[in-house]
């Protein structure tokens, strides 16, 4: 099992903050956030990491990370000229996904949880992970049966069909490259990950596994201030 962490995009929500540097560099509590997404992967026996960045800040991110010796793992890094949706992540990271199944998580993404039981009996289709949350809307929505299996999968649906949002972690085998190749782009011109959890879905292969604990997708003024707060007090 292979890792991406995905940590492009343009952040400019987040300005003035993120003027001068990425998103994912910016402090959580005591640390640059992407080391969580990094730790999510560590925990879970991942020891072979693409970082996909995108050109701007890149050398701050080699700075910072170098070659993963310090936490015992290896990191490649590719550069996403355009934020062309997340399953691009596939298309950018194909040599580095050469035969092997792969895990992505989202460089903003940052949990409590050990996802380490699901992710190393991983075989063969794909899993999403889902909380429920209270504004649905506002992300990836999955509806699934009892045994787990996802009966529907939207992005940003306006009347959601469950209250459980998809989070930024995706196990996937090596089928990815090719299914992530031939999606169309969407409405806002990028290549979803939902389409792409869609095309698994069809093929009948589509797990869900729940996350308990806290999860935040970081990409907020907010969001970042909670994060940090949750992490002090953790560590407090
Ligand atoms: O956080 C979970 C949500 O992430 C899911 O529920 C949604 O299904 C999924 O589409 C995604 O939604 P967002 O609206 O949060 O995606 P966003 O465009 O903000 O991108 C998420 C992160 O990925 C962000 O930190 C920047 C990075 N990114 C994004 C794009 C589109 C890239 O590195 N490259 C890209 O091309």
């Amino acid at each position: 099992m292979k890792g991406i962490v995905l940590a492009g995009g343009r952040a400019t929500r987040l300005h003035p903050l993120t003027k001068i540097t990425s998103k994912q560099l910016l402090p959580i509590y005591d640390k640059p956030m992407i080391y969580y997404p990094i730790e999510t992967l560590i925990a879970a026996g991942i020891k072979d990491i693409l970082v996909i960045i995108a050109p701007d800040y890149a050398g701050q991110f080699l700075n910072l990370l170098g070659s993963g010796r310090e936490l015992g793992v290896d990191f490649s890094y590719e550069i996403q000229e355009e934020p062309r949706g997340l399953a691009d992540a596939f298309i950018v990271g194909e040599n580095f996904i050469g035969n092997d199944n792969v895990t992505m998580i989202l460089g903003d993404n940052i949990f409590e949880d050990d996802f380490s039981k699901e992710i190393k009996s991983f075989k063969e289709g794909a899993m999403v992970f889902a909380k429920k949350v209270p504004d649905p809307q506002r992300f990836g929505v999955v509806e699934f049966d009892k045994e787990m299996r996802a009966v529907s999968i939207e992005e940003k649906p306006k009347n959601p069909k469950s209250d459980y949002a998809v989070v930024g972690l995706y196990v996937y085998d090596n089928r990815v490259v090719k299914h992530a190749k031939s999606l169309k782009p969407s409405a806002r011109g990028e290549i979803e990950i939902t389409s792409l959890n869609n095309v698994y879905l069809k093929n009948g292969g589509l797990k869900v596994g729940q996350v308990n604990g806290a999860w935040e997708d970081a990409g907020t003024f907010e969001s970042l201030l909670r994060v940090s707060n949750f992490m002090a007090e953790k560590q407090g």
